[in-house]
């Protein structure tokens, strides 16, 4: 899993810290290639993944910003590096507000240009957890550069920052 600062070790960890319920519907917003989806679904989570352009025929071809899911239809909603690069991710936040039930759970980690705690309690989510994880990013960015193969696109210059959050809708 090379897509997002971490890999495997930190969508575990990620899953570890929100203590979802057994067998919890989760979606994968920006699945990609269906990584974490295929983690999810061998934990025994009933896990869906969206993707405007997938790379795995597990993953659904969509908009994560207007997913036509109705209101309430997951447990959690977990998204790695991706909510920035759709050019709207406070709106990608809103819509996942909306797809959680009450007592659901954002797993967010992304890239941040503004608060990312603001951003989220401003969509209505109570932050329980929050981890700044912008050493390991600078990391990830640097070798995604040497290696070229553009995982970073998309991403301005400037000073981001890198962090994990868990969002509860209350
Ligand atoms: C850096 S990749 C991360 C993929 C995956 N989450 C992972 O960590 O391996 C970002 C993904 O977000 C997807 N994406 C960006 N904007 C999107 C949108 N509006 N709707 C759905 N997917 C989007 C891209 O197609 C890409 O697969």
């Amino acid at each position: 899993m090379r897509s997002h600062p971490g890999g495997k070790e930190h969508t575990l960890r990620m899953l570890e810290l929100a203590e979802l319920p057994e067998g919890a519907s989760v979606l994968d917003m920006g699945a990609g290639a269906g990584e974490a989806l295929k983690l999810l679904r061998s934990m025994g989570f009933e896990a869906e993944g969206i993707d405007l352009k997938p790379r795995s025929t597990l993953v659904r071809r969509g908009d994560f910003l207007h997913t036509g899911f109705p209101d309430e239809s997951f447990n959690a909603v977990l998204s790695q590096c991706a909510f920035f690069v759709s050019g709207d991710q406070s709106g990608a936040v809103r819509e996942a507000y909306r797809l959680l039930r009450k007592g659901g759970k954002l797993l967010l980690s992304d890239v941040f240009f503004t608060d990312p705690q603001d951003m989220l309690r401003n969509a209505g989510f109570t932050v329980i957890y929050s981890e700044d994880m912008t050493g390991l990013w600078r990391e990830y960015y640097l070798e995604t550069l040497w290696r070229d193969d553009a995982l970073c696109c998309g991403i301005p210059k400037g000073k981001s920052s890198y962090h994990f959050l868990i969002g509860r809708k209350d």
